[in-house]
């Protein structure tokens, strides 16, 4: 049977041991100048439909160091575009390529996209998760941090598509997750709750600082997600004492590391002294995408 990877929960934990342990040692390989072609004659078809830089690049140049190919999708110069139905179009696409990354508006059109593939469909963003991102996340808090059993992760600002991965990622990880945000931008209690009942570790306060004491990682998002544009005012106010700055990293652990899975408005949610700092894992989280997602596709296509 095909799989899928819409959720952060499509994986088990002994799953996820093994994909990063794969995509490690595909970081070794691509260090060493050692690429293997496994998905020669494999197609990925990529869907965006909204903007990317980093899901864009990582996927396209993962596909060709595995030997495959990709292919850039804009939704508006398809047919999809025109009206033709998600179900229809990837009845189709089954027919022409190996699996489909889709960056999608609502997750809704992920899983109806999924469940009319005959092959497997990736989420490369929905507005409920953002499962590719807390793969590369996770990969390096182990790379710095040497585990992820008790680590404690602040996440600062928006709960939106990215904390509600990071969220059900303590259930495969053991991690726990403190979020702080403001009371009208906390994860859903609908989100929380089915974390919860499925054992994930997590506490929602108000208070940045509250959550960031004894943390090990403090981690945040842009306050105006693609799609908010026209909120961006309001936002910006509402968010502004949830900035991550070297005060609020002073209150974390000694060493603790800020990450960010960009892109940042810089000196919003995050300044520059901060993620410009030794604290800052956020261009090891961007590079570790092309690794874990290689390894993503290995799994989905071999
Ligand atoms: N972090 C992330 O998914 O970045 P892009 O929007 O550039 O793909
Ligand atoms: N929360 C952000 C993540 C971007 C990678 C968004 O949805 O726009």
């Amino acid at each position: 049977m095909k799989k899928d990877f819409i959720s952060i929960l499509d994986i088990s934990s002994d799953e996820l041991t093994n994909l990063i342990a794969s995509a490690r040692r595909l970081k070794e390989e691509r260090r060493l100048g050692v690429h293997t072609p496994v998905l020669a004659n494999k197609t990925l078809g990529m869907i965006f439909e909204k903007s990317s830089t980093r899901t864009r690049i990582s996927f396209e140049a993962g596909m060709f160091e595995l030997g495959g190919y990709a292919l850039f999708l804009n939704p508006k110069d398809m047919q999809l575009g025109r009206g033709e139905a998600i179900r229809d179009t990837a009845k189709v696409m089954s027919r022409f390529v190996s699996a489909i990354m889709i960056r999608a508006n609502r997750h809704d059109e992920v899983l109806e996209l999924a469940a009319n593939a005959d092959i497997p469909v990736i989420n490369g963003l929905s507005d409920r998760e953002h499962p590719c991102q807390i793969l590369a996340d996770i990969m390096t808090i182990e790379e710095r941090l040497f585990r992820t059993e008790g680590v404690k992760v602040a996440w600062i600002g928006d709960g939106n598509n990215v904390c509600t991965s990071l969220i059900f990622s303590t259930i495969l990880t053991g991690m726990e997750v403190v979020v702080a945000s403001p009371p009208e931008f906390s994860p859903s209690s609908a989100i929380v709750r089915e974390a919860q009942e499925k054992g994930a570790k997590v506490r929602i306060v108000t208070e940045p600082r509250e959550a960031v004491s004894d943390a090990d990682v403090v981690m945040t998002d842009t306050w105006v997600s693609m799609g908010q544009e026209e909120e961006i005012d309001r936002r910006r106010k509402i968010f502004a004492p949830y900035q991550v700055n070297q005060a609020l990293m002073n209150g974390a652990k000694p060493g603790a590391l800020a990450m960010h899975c960009l892109p940042a408005h810089r000196n919003w949610e995050i300044t520059d002294e901060v993620i410009d700092s030794k604290a800052s894992a956020v261009w090891d989280q961007a590079e570790n995408r092309l690794h874990v997602q290689k390894a993503l596709l290995v799994r989905l296509l071999v």
